[in-house]
């Protein structure tokens, strides 16, 4: 693995192993997040994409019979999300997390944005309505809602869901980012769209994002993760994992030889 001494790092995978009961899903896997980078996660269905992705903010605590090890670390602190001590609350505050379903609250469209900040116990209602119209700014929709707040976010299309619930992560200002292939239930306009987003938000973001498409990938990523059957093959900039891959796994995989 290679480390960019140059790049600041906002997280650190280590020696992470994660099984569900006996199955045992991710080897040791460890990687940098670099901050303000977007890092894609790719690999064959079932290769522990969706499973690293959700350690991140403790998912899996929501289950029985999981079982974690290694670590998790959030820099500059250092603090081990994984560790027992932890709040798995507080580190969904901390890292946001956007599914491959758009799976807007029941709400209107404001208090889907604000839901984070009236869980976190926040009342102001200036600074409520300030952080939902800058979060909706951010995530591109704002011009499309600003005179329709209150009504249902059920009502939106598809792509407006899907950036209504990247608002609703955004809005409580997370660390990470986390994106398990969002634009998978989107058409193709709609996949355009959030892509120019997700490129836009690096600015002020760090994101991991799962995707299964590797020109989605090497498009918006600047660091590729390639993983195979629970192992980390190959880390490296997009640049170089997709144009000179090292190992001969990446390699098929990229060129679409997997058998
Ligand atoms: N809740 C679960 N219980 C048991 N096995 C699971 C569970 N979720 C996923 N798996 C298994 O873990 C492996 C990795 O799954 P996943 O992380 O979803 O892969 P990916 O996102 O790369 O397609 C697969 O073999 C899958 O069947
Ligand atoms: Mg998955």
């Amino acid at each position: 693995m290679t480390t960019n001494t140059n790049l600041n790092l906002r997280a650190e995978v280590k020696d992470l192993s994660f099984s569900y009961g006996p199955k045992k899903v991710l080897n040791r896997v460890s990687m940098p997040i670099y901050e303000n980078r977007i890092t894609a996660l790719i690999g064959p269905s079932g290769c522990g994409k969706t499973t690293l992705l959700r350690c991140f903010n403790r998912m899996h605590d929501l289950y029985a019979a999981t079982n974690y090890d290694g670590e998790i670390l959030l820099h500059p602190e250092k603090r081990n999300v994984l560790a027992r001590d932890v709040d798995p609350m507080e580190v969904r505050m901390r890292i946001g997390m956007v599914f491959q379903k758009p799976n807007p609250f029941p709400k209107s469209i404001f208090e889907n944005v604000a839901y984070g900040l009236r869980v976190r116990g926040v009342r102001k209602r200036s600074f409520i309505e300030d952080r939902v119209e800058k979060s909706l700014q951010q995530a591109g929709l704002w011009s499309e809602v600003k005179d329709r707040l209150p009504s249902p976010a059920t009502a939106l299309s598809g792509g407006q869901q899907q950036r209504l619930c990247i608002a609703r992560a955004l809005a409580t200002e997370p660390e990470i980012l986390l994106l398990d292939e969002p634009t998978s239930a989107l058409d193709p306009i709609s996949t355009t769209h959030i892509e120019e987003l997700i490129t836009e938000l690096k600015k002020d973001w760090t994101i991991v994002i799962v995707t299964h498409n590797l020109h989605q990938a090497s498009r918006t990523a600047d660091y590729t993760a390639f993983m195979y059957l629970g192992d980390l093959i190959e880390f490296d900039t997009s640049d170089k994992l997709f144009t000179t891959p090292r190992d001969p796994r990446t390699e098929n995989y990229i060129t679409g030889r997997f058998g």
